[in-house]
C-alpha cells in the first residue's frame, strides 16, 4: 500500500505490467505506448471480454445486467494474468472493485501503476455512448463518485500512482517507467 504523489517501492518481480484508474485516463493509450516501449504484447481487459462474449461492453450491460459482465471481467483479469510472458496491461476502471481480483493483482502482477486525474478531466474525456454506459449520465458526478468509492481498491493494489494532471502522454509514459 502506498500514500500518494509520484511514489514507488522497488519491483517485488518481473512480471506484467499492469495499469488501473478510472474510466478516460488513459490506460489504454498510456499502456499502448509502454508496451511499444518495453517491447511487450499489450492486453486490453474490455477488448478479451468483448471478444468471448462476441458482444460489446454497452451490449453486455444492457442484455446481461453489470454482474454478468463482472463476472466476465474476473475470469478474464485471471486467464490475462496467468499468461506466463509478461504482457502491458490495461486492466477496465471496474477490475479492481472484487476482492477476488485485487487479490490476483497482487498476487500475480509483477507491477501495478494506478493512473490518477481529478475526475472533472475524466468527465471531459469520456464520450457518451461508448464502452462506458456508467457514465451515460452526470458523467463528472459519477466519476467523482467512483473516485471516492474505489480509491482504497486501487490503493490497496497499486505500487506506484502516477498522476494524470497536467501531463502530456508522453509525460505519463515516462513518469511510469521511472
Ligand atoms: C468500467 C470501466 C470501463 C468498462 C465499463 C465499466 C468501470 O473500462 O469496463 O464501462 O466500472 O469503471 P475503462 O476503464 O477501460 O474505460
Amino acid at each position: 500500500m502506498i500514500a500518494g504523489g509520484d511514489v514507488a517501492r522497488p519491483a517485488p518481480h518481473r512480471g506484467h505490467l499492469v495499469l488501473v484508474g478510472l474510466m478516460g485516463v488513459g490506460k489504454s493509450t498510456v499502456g499502448r505506448l509502454l508496451a511499444e516501449r518495453l517491447g511487450r504484447r499489450f492486453v486490453d481487459t474490455d477488448t478479451v471480454v468483448e471478444e468471448r462474449a462476441g458482444a460489446s461492453v454497452r451490449e453486455i450491460f444492457t442484455e446481461r445486467g453489470e454482474e454478468a459482465f463482472r463476472d466476465l471481467e474476473s475470469e478474464v483479469l485471471r486467464d490475462v494474468l496467468a499468461t506466463t510472458e509478461p504482457l502491458v496491461v490495461a486492466a477496465a476502471g471496474g477490475a479492481v472493485v472484487r476482492e477476488q481480483n485485487r487479490a490476483e493483482l497482487r498476487r500475480r502482477a509483477g507491477r501495478v501503476v494506478w493512473l490518477r486525474a481529478d475526475p472533472a478531466l475524466l468527465a471531459q474525456r469520456v464520450k457518451a455512448g461508448g464502452h462506458r454506459p456508467l457514465v451515460d449520465e452526470n458523467p463528472e458526478e459519477t466519476l467523482r463518485r467512483l473516485d471516492l468509492e474505489r480509491e482504497p481498491a486501487y490503493r490497496e493494489v497499486a505500487d506506484a500512482v502516477v498522476s494524470v494532471d497536467g501531463r502530456t502522454v508522453q509525460e505519463v509514459v515516462e513518469a511510469v517507467l521511472r
